[in-house]
């Protein structure tokens, strides 16, 4: 495994781009430019901070979030992928897939001319577990963090068959408080509910949030909108490459029993997941590529 030492004077830029080691060989990335302050794990190729200049962070991540290799990490934006839930066949396959849980390797880190640092990762294919995952596939993140936050999710399908491929980018956005906040540009598209047994309905109006919402909109390829008016801000999300829209907070009782959530956790997260999710999952015949596109930027409600 390549050393924080080595990866620093491969990958590092002095003063902008740096990464450091915590215990149990967790490797973060650290990023400080005069647009923006991120961070970013080895792990999942997982965001876990990203604030522009001047602004409150923008990214969710949970107090008491844990850092152990293998194991999910309680805010960010986990990568799902190549799976969305549990698994279609095998309910002892993780739920949403493995590259969350996995090491990734960095490919490039470059200082743009605009000052936006964009670092591309990927998933080494000879660490895709091929019990679950019997395919010849490359799996790139490739992210531009600015005063807005770029991601690309790529998937190469190098095999001779199809393969189907469902996926999320599952973030966890920070809010001022759940019970003020509403989202816009789902209107009107139809939703299951899995709270219900997977029911369907059709969204009236904005979404608003009073008790534990786990939903997948279809048909949704608006750019969505969370308007904060505690943190007098709007989150736009510009997104493309899929049709599905994940919309999640556990509430008390569900946080309450997931452990890492933090007891008040769930007031000041909401999860706006783009998805290739339920029907909308991706078909990829020999040598095809899908690329799930989003960007995420802040606009002032003052
Ligand atoms: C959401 C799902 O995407 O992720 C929820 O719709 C799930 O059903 C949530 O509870 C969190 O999943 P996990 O595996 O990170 O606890």
């Amino acid at each position: 495994m390549t050393t924080v030492a080595e990866l620093n004077r491969l990958h590092g830029l002095p003063g902008r781009v740096h990464f450091h080691e915590e215990p149990d060989g967790f490797v973060f990335i650290a990023i400080t430019t005069p647009l923006a302050t991120a961070q970013i794990t080895l792990q999942g190729a997982q965001i876990t901070q990203w604030a522009p200049l001047g602004a409150q962070p923008v990214i969710w991540l949970s107090d008491a979030a844990t850092f152990r290799p293998g194991k999910s990490i309680r805010g960010g934006t986990p990568v799902c992928w190549p799976w969305f839930g549990p698994h279609a066949l095998n309910s002892q396959f993780p739920a949403h897939g493995f590259a969350r849980t996995l090491p990734w390797e960095i490919l490039t880190v470059q200082e743009q001319n605009d000052g936006t640092i964009r670092i591309e990762l990927h998933l080494p294919p000879e660490s895709m577990p091929k019990d679950q995952w019997p395919h010849d596939t490359t799996l790139h993140c490739d992210i531009t963090i600015g005063t807005q936050l770029d991601i690309n999710l790529i998937t190469l399908n190098r095999d001779d068959h199809p393969i189907t491929v469902g996926q999320a980018l599952h973030t966890y956005f920070r809010i001022g408080d759940i019970q003020q906040v509403r989202l816009t540009g789902l209107e009107d598209c139809p939703y299951l509910d899995k709270t219900l047994n997977g029911q369907r309905f059709s969204q009236s109006g904005p979404v608003h949030f009073s008790q534990e919402t786990d939903r997948i909109y279809l048909d949704s390829r608006r750019d969505i909108l969370i308007e904060d008016p505690l943190l007098q801000r709007r989150i736009r999300i510009i997104k493309s490459g899929s049709a599905s829209t994940v919309v999640w907070n556990p509430w008390i009782e569900k946080a309450a029993k997931m452990g890492d959530l933090g007891d008040q956790g769930y007031l000041t997260m909401v999860c706006v997941e783009n998805a290739n999710a339920a029907d909308d999952v991706v078909q990829l015949g020999p040598d095809q590529a899908h690329h799930l596109r989003v960007r995420y930027c802040i606009e002032s409600l003052a």
